[in-house]
């Protein structure tokens, strides 16, 4: 069994099909998607497709990219509710927007706030922004943990982000040919502090760079962990949906 631990199926991309999307990552072994709304229209959207469909589970959290028409105001009503599983996508991206940094921070310390609060993990977006996002979490070491997702610094940042208690999100970009760095991190970080995920719609990986991603592919995420560490893809599959039961607290029996 897989479990996609980071997929936009409530976005406009899967409104036609999502019913043979859900379909197709079944017969792929992709039995559990968690899906993760960036702002207030999106989170109430995952929540209800959670609530429509056994295996999806939702999280609610305000992204950097949407800080300036958002507030976290809404996320206080949202967090409570049943399938609820992690506060995010939140973060800070400094690739796009520079201009709004200290608005993208008090943001994110919010939600770290309200993480701690409700005892709900993180799923973190850090783009360009590693050091920033990790200095916002330090004061909090060890009273909240989650992912850094899609996770796109270094192997010493990698190892920061364990030993601040934090899980390694994996998605496409380990399948490209240019991805020396994540293959760095996959070789050298134990596969207890890795999680898979697509972050469908985006970042397709081989043989589908370009396309539309969905939570069917992240098998050829698992192949390549698999690939890279030299162990089977059942271990991988193994070790990364404990992983995933773990942090989210999924409930029901893993393998
Ligand atoms: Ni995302």
């Amino acid at each position: 069994m897989i479990i996609d631990t980071h997929a936009h199926l409530n976005t406009e991309e899967y409104k036609d099909d999502l019913n043979e999307v859900l379909k197709r990552a079944q017969k792929n072994n992709v039995k559990k998607i968690i899906v993760i709304g960036m702002d207030e229209a999106s989170n109430e959207l995952a929540i209800s497709l959670a609530n429509e469909h056994d295996m999806l589970y939702a999280t609610v959290g305000v992204h950097p990219g949407y800080v300036d028409h958002e507030t976290t105001e809404h996320l206080e009503s949202l967090v409570t509710k049943k399938k609820v599983v992690a506060i995010g996508e939140c973060g800070i991206d400094l690739h796009w927007r520079q201009d709004n940094y200290d608005l993208q921070r008090s943001i994110f310390l919010e939600q770290i706030e309200l993480a701690k609060r409700f005892k709900l993990p993180l799923v973190i977006h850090t783009r360009s922004s590693f050091e920033e996002a990790y200095q916002c979490l330090l004061p909090s070491k060890g009273k909240v943990t989650g992912v850094f997702h899609c996770f796109s610094s270094d192997l010493k940042d990698a190892k920061r982000a364990v030993e601040l208690g934090f899980y390694i999100g994996i998605d496409g970009p380990i399948t490209f040919k240019k991805a020396e760095e994540l293959v760095e991190i996959v070789e050298n970080i134990d596969l207890k502090h890795i999680l898979v995920e697509t972050d469908s719609p985006y970042l397709a990986p081989m043989p589908f760079r370009g396309k539309r991603n969905e939570p069917a592919y992240t098998k050829y995420v698992v192949e390549k962990i698999a690939e890279i560490k030299k162990i089977s893809v059942a271990d991988v599959m193994k070790q990364t949906t404990e992983n995933a039961h773990v942090l989210f607290k999924l409930g029901g029996i893993s393998s």
